[in-house]
């Protein structure tokens, strides 16, 4: 990998923006070359995390203008990409609903970490260490 890079999105927190999100992050990932396993990986991983803002971070009825999120994605020379998915809104420490409770399990098994930052809205990190 020739550079360092990285990708930041600002956008709506709204199901609609989820797959171009999701898009977009696949297509700059293929610019830098991953492999695509470690691509689909990655884009399974973010997802998981942009759905879980749309469905849990904010609450009905706050103002729409005020519900966003980031994906920032940076990958350094070695091919280890660092990537957080943050929203400003409140995370809902409670038991799944039944059937539920899956997303962060799936991060946990793909990233090779995840951590939660709740002290400001929610940011979910994740890593990855990448072939490419
Ligand atoms: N960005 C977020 N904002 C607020 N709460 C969150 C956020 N992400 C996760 N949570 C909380 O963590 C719980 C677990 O998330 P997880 O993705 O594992 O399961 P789920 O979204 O409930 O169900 P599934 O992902 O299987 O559809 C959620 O139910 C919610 O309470
Ligand atoms: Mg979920």
């Amino acid at each position: 990998m020739p550079r360092a890079s990285q990708l930041h999105l600002h956008c709506p927190a709204q199901s609609q923006y989820v797959a171009p999100v999701r898009h977009a992050l696949t297509a700059f990932l293929e610019a830098l070359e991953f492999e695509r396993q470690s691509l689909e990986d990655i884009t399974t991983a973010a997802g998981e995390a942009l759905a879980n803002i749309v469905e849990h971070a904010y609450v009905k009825g706050a103002c729409p203008a005020e519900c966003y999120f980031d994906l920032r994605a940076s990958v350094n020379r070695r091919g280890r990409l660092c990537l957080d998915v943050c929203d400003g809104g409140l995370f809902l420490e409670r038991a799944p609903l039944p059937g539920r409770g899956f997303g962060l399990r799936i991060i946990r098994a793909i990233a090779g970490e995840l951590t939660i930052d709740t002290s400001s809205g929610t940011r979910v990190r994740m890593t990855f260490d990448c072939k490419k």
